[in-house]
């Protein structure tokens, strides 16, 4: 007889992603299919000198367990960071994560139960529909339009659903680049306040902005419904898998608890890594430098689609973050994407980002890893495979 595993695991779905990751890391082929920031922007020596400094001055303390809701200084200084946008965020209310991944991890855990409703952007970030695949939810769609979420539609599904959460990526979304515009977050503010739903704001992206002005936090305008998760992955460095969500009363207390089943606390170590680097350096400036490069990588992008698309694909014009989203006038891009290795260039269809029906006509393209020539020719080659693929 074979072991067997957990009905939880056996349900939830290989990622479409990996397998995806595989076909495009070739030589031969420009990859717009990853979501990785970009290598060169990672501040290797400074990070190196805050390493060495965390574990000469005293080594004991970094390498000891450490708090549970993590090291109290960058608790602190995280909330003053939310604080500086006019974000209301007390110390207390930061638990560090391993990564925000883990945030999204910990909220499954303490506020799903096996069948619950769990509403989610239609198209919407495959980690968090992994994550939450693992406690077994019902999805329910909420569509995305290019100022954010439809909001009528959202009041619909926590009519007739009763999701315990809404799961929303407002700014600079993953896959889509769609933000959120002030009337949109208004809108969702209130409907979400007159339910008994959690919204769940996931903001990884919002620093990177290279063009517009930023929108209000829904922190701001539903306080008591709002979970925020951030992550220094974009800003500094992913590998160092710090992470972190905002919190309060009853609800923190709960994911506290959590987190200590899975893990006791994060890296003791990376976390004084981090704070040593913030006190170091000029994060400010660092963040300037990546919204720079995104910046003209995304212009690069849409300037090569203007060029090369048919007049009848339309894609989301981001304002900064990683990703755009392309929508292709009847044509699968499942089919598109076989043509598109032949002629070396990968993307990822936007298949595996619905829960429900799925828009096959549409793609994500990430424009942070290569650079201005190498997103020219590969626009270019998507082009000539799209033409292939209509010959
Ligand atoms: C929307 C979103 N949330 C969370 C994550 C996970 O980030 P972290 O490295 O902090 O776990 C990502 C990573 O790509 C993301 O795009």
């Amino acid at each position: 007889m074979k072991p067997t595993f957990a009905d939880r695991i056996n349900d939830v779905p290989r990622s479409f992603l990996r397998e995806i990751l595989k076909v495009a890391i070739s030589d031969d082929v420009i990859s717009f299919a990853g979501g990785l920031p970009n290598r060169a922007l990672f501040p290797a020596e400074a990070v190196r000198a805050a390493a060495s400094a965390v574990l000469g001055d005293d080594a004991g303390s970094a390498l000891q367990y450490g708090s549970l809701e993590g090291y109290a200084p960058l608790r602190e200084w995280i909330a003053a960071r939310y604080r500086r946008r006019g974000v209301d965020v007390d110390a207390a209310d930061v638990l560090v994560t391993t990564g925000s991944q883990q945030g999204l991890d910990l909220l499954g855990k303490v506020l799903l139960n096996e069948g619950d409703a769990v509403a989610i952007e239609q198209p919407g970030y495959l980690g968090a529909i992994q994550a939450f695949s693992i406690y077994r939810p019902q999805f329910a769609g909420v569509p995305l339009t290019e100022n954010g979420a439809d909001a009528g539609a959202l009041q619909s599904v926590l009519e007739s659903r009763r999701p315990r959460l809404f799961y929303t990526v407002p700014t600079f979304q993953n896959p889509s680049g769609v933000s959120y515009d002030e009337a949109c977050r208004r809108e969702v503010a209130e409907v979400i306040g007159a339910s008994n739903t959690w919204l769940i704001e996931d903001d990884p992206y919002h620093e990177l902005r290279f063009s517009g002005a930023p929108a209000t936090s829904f922190a701001s305008l539903a306080p008591e419904h709002t979970v925020m998760l951030g992550s220094f992955s974009k800003i500094v460095a992913p590998s160092l898998r710090v992470g972190w969500l905002v919190a309060r009363g009853e609800l923190m207390d709960k994911l506290v608890v959590a987190k200590q089943a899975t893990d006791l606390h994060t890296s003791e170590v990376t976390q004084r890594i981090v704070l040593r680097y913030l006190a170091d350096n000029d994060l400010d400036a660092h963040i300037e430098l990546i919204r720079e490069r995104y910046g003209a990588q995304c212009r690069a992008m849409l300037d090569a689609l203007a060029r090369h698309f048919p007049a009848d694909c339309r894609y989301t014009e981001p304002q900064g973050g990683m990703f755009l989203w392309l929508t292709l006038d009847g044509v699968s891009s499942m089919a598109l994407f076989d043509r598109a290795i032949e002629h070396g260039v990968a993307f990822v269809p936007g298949l595996p980002f619905y829960t429900g029906a799925p828009e096959e006509n549409t793609l994500r393209l990430n424009f942070s890893c290569a650079d201005i020539d190498t997103i020219d020719t590969g626009i270019a080659r998507l082009a000539e495979s799209l033409r292939a693929l209509a010959a």
